[in-house]
């Protein structure tokens, strides 16, 4: 990773046939950061999220990602960029059915090079880092909601990927287990992870240190532009940064 920007969106805008589903949008996320992503349902929250993971390319203008303009990478380069830097966490968690929680986190490993005991040895110590050593061998049938989300962070930090983009990691959950996924991120976060975490919950989103408000694919409101209670960007930035 480079200095600058882990994240750049200049002037982005999503259009899929006649509907803008982003519009304009400038976004910079600096290393270290947590902050919210909040709004209503279809305001872009995901829209955004895909395409500062490059699962998506944008309509017009430019996304940086660790400084390289994703526009001018290969497939292949993007793919590498893509496994090397950015780790996703969905709201559906997508485990596969049946394989056991060491697997379905040693799988993200298949392609690394690594020998199969070794694949094995970080995921368990990955499944320890969320807390879930005890679950070693559970199918996700067998693991309730928030342990079956745990295995999706698991897998998705396995990397140490510098970025994690979380797609309302909390949204399939009761609220206790929402608040351990949370604390887990919050961990994540004080350990160097920058965390993106897309949200409707504007208490949750409130609850971090930045916040930025999308409504009808454009941004409305960004805590690191300063608040409205007078506090400058300067100290708003500092804070999501501690
Ligand atoms: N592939 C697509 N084709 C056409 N329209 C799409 C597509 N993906 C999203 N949209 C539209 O773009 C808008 C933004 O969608 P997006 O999924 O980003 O919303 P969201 O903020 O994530 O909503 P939610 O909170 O419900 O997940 C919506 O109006 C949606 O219907
Ligand atoms: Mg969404």
């Amino acid at each position: 990773m480079t200095a600058g920007p882990v994240v750049e969106l200049a002037g982005v805008s999503k259009t899929y046939g006649d509907v803008r589903a982003l519009r304009d949008a400038d976004l910079v996320i600096h290393r270290g950061e947590l902050l919210a992503v909040v709004g209503p349902s279809g305001s872009g929250k995901s829209t955004m999220l895909n395409i500062m993971g490059t699962l998506d390319r944008p309509s017009t203008g430019t996304v940086r990602i660790d400084g390289h303009d994703v526009a001018r990478l290969t497939d292949r380069e993007l793919s590498a960029l893509r496994a090397q830097a950015i780790g996703f966490v969905f709201q559906q968690f997508h485990l596969a059915p049946g394989v056991p929680a060491l697997d379905s986190v040693s799988d993200g490993l298949l392609y690394s090079g690594r020998s199969r005991a070794e694949r094995r040895r970080l995921a368990e110590r990955a499944l320890r880092r969320v807390g879930l050593g005890h679950r070693l061998h559970h199918q996700p049938h067998q693991l309730s909601g928030g342990e079956k989300q745990r295995v999706a962070i698991a897998r998705a930090v396995l990397g140490d990927p510098p970025l994690l983009l979380a797609d309302e990691p909390t949204g399939a959950l009761d609220s206790r287990s929402g608040a351990v996924v949370l604390d887990l991120l919050h961990e994540l976060h004080r350990a160097g992870t920058t965390v993106v975490v897309i949200t409707h919950d504007r208490d949750i989103a409130a609850a971090l240190p930045r916040e930025v408000r999308i409504k009808d694919g454009g941004i409305e409101y960004d805590t690191a532009r300063g608040r409205p209670d007078g506090t400058p960007a300067t100290a708003v930035l500092e804070e999501a940064t501690r």
